[in-house]
């Protein structure tokens, strides 16, 4: 499936024998998987667009045996796929012919957490949700949050350089993760895993790695910065009549808000709708064009409802928001957030997601959703608009019955060529992976181009770390 539809060939690299079996189990007893049932889901990748070959997967506990494992298949000639939570959405988490799957499902270990500096260090395997539930004991929070945080590997966040829900607060993983410990694809244990806020001595190495997706290295452990935990925390689920009013909302929110305003994502009217179809989420408004959702996060409960109201009292005054619902509590909260976190298990029960994550500017953010879905018209079951408005990131998908090469051509290269003339990005923050992997040139120059596949030599000679991924394929 994946082979035809994508056209892609298998390199040259070895392919994996009983010797090889055998060496690998001496690496890491009981933790060489060949059952292929057992296969059968980290094959395949979460929206279920893309499926991989693969006959082995390894399940390490240590970063030395990682590192045994890579000097291994290095000499061999084995490639390798590693994965975290398989959550990703543009199929880098799984193997397109029959790479060794490398999880780091059980590398999910504590190592220390320091109750002052708010620094967290774990391996590569610790599912976010764990970590936030941890750090959260003890008065802190992760700075990231996402709706895969059930299944996703702090590793994986950090090789896709994930954004989330939580950006517009505490930034990028480029800013609050401190270090990192990396085997490299020939064997080489890289500790960079500091817990220094400032560190200027040499080139900040860490940063190659965050949001490599697996090509340049396969990240062992993490060091990360996690802020102190509000004790307010509100969210509001407002509806706008229009986009125009969605943004002005937002510059409001953001003069009156400000120091607060921890999160500001928006949806439309077919998202809400998704999500009451297909998971039964009431919505909580009336009926509008577009929702946002409002979050607030801060220190003093009396003085953020107070500024809560102010801004509520100004943009209901002024008809920007025709209705709006305040969570009381923190189950309602939750259920507000369900609304937003859940529209992308809504859309793959529609149908065949095809899915684009695109940085625009803010004013012309929601324009190519309205001309797509005037340009598919029938083709297409929905067209959807929703994402992290105040980040300049809109998600983008198409929903069909199935897979069609002419609903996909018409989609391709029109949407990423639109994107190129705002002078945006193909990939705000899902990471290129398998699937985008060829349109990476519509967001970079060809020198920025040659100089990645330059480091991607220098690190990975052979080619074994995540082949077909990321890079465009040399022609
Ligand atoms: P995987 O999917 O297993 O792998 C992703 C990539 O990282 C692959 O290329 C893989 O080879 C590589 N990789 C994994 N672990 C390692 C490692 N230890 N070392 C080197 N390479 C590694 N993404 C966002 O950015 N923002 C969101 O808001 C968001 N929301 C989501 C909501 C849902 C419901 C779902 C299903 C996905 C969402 N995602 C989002 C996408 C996805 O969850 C993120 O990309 C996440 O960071 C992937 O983590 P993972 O552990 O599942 O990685
Ligand atoms: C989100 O913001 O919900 C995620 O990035 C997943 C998606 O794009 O569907
Ligand atoms: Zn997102």
């Amino acid at each position: 499936l994946t082979r035809e539809r994508y056209s892609v060939r298998r390199l040259p690299f070895s392919v994996v024998s009983e010797d090889d079996l055998a060496a690998l189990e001496r690496i890491v007893p009981g933790g060489v998987i060949t059952d292929p049932e057992e296969l059968e889901a980290p094959n395949v990748d979460w929206l279920r667009t893309v499926r991989g070959s693969s006959k082995v997967l390894l399940r390490p506990r240590t970063s030395q045996e990682v590192a045994h494992i890579l000097r291994y298949c290095h000499e061999r000639n084995l490639a390798v796929s590693p994965q975290g939570g398989n959550t990703g959405m543009v199929g880098g988490s799984t193997p397109v012919f029959d790479e060794i799957i490398v999880s780091t499902a059980l590398m999910n270990q504590i190592v220390s957490f320091h109750n002052v500096s708010g620094v967290l260090v774990c391996q590569a395997g610790c599912v976010l949700e764990e970590l936030s539930r941890y750090v959260e004991e003890r008065g802190f929070v992760m700075p990231l949050d996402l709706g895969a945080k059930g299944s996703c590997h702090i590793g994986g966040n950090v090789a896709t350089n994930a954004g989330g829900l939580r950006f517009l607060r505490y930034g990028s993983l480029r800013g609050t993760v401190l270090g990192l410990e990396v085997v490299l694809a020939e064997g080489t244990i890289l500790n960079c895993l500091t817990s220094l806020r400032k560190d200027n001595t040499g080139y900040d190495l860490k940063q190659l790695f965050i949001g490599s997706e697996g090509t340049l290295g396969v990240i062992t452990a993490v060091s990360i910065l996690c802020p102190p935990k509000p004790s307010a925390v509100n969210v509001a689920f407002l509806g706008c009549p229009g986009f125009a009013e969605v943004l002005q909302t937002f510059c409001t929110c953001r003069g009156m808000l400000g120091e607060i305003l921890s999160a500001f994502e928006f949806m439309d009217a077919e998202c809400v709708k998704l999500v009451g179809r297909h998971l039964r989420l009431a919505c909580p408004v009336q009926e509008s064009p577009f929702y946002v959702l409002i979050e607030t996060s801060g220190s003093g409960a009396g003085h953020d409802a107070e500024k809560l109201s102010g801004f509520l009292e100004q943009v209901l005054g002024s008809g920007l928001v025709t209705d709006g619902t305040l969570a009381a509590d923190q189950r309602r909260a939750k259920m507000l957030w369900a609304l937003r976190e859940r529209i992308t298990e809504a859309l793959s029960r529609d149908g065949y997601v095809y899915k684009y994550d695109l940085s625009l500017p803010l004013d012309r953010l929601y324009d190519l959703v309205s001309d797509l879905r005037a340009r598919l018209g029938l083709h297409a079951k929905h067209v959807v608009g929703y994402g992290h408005l105040g980040d300049g990131n809109l998600h983008l998908n198409v929903t069909a019955e199935a897979f069609s090469p002419s609903l996909l051509g018409t989609l391709e290269p029109y949407v990423y060529e639109w994107v190129a003339r705002q002078r945006g990005s193909v990939s705000a923050e899902h990471g290129l992976g398998f699937k985008k992997k060829d349109v990476l040139g519509y967001s970079k120059p060809p020198e920025a181009l040659q100089l990645m596949q330059q480091l991607k030599a220098l690190l990975d000679p052979k080619g074994i770390l995540n082949p077909y991924k990321t890079l465009p394929t040399r022609t």
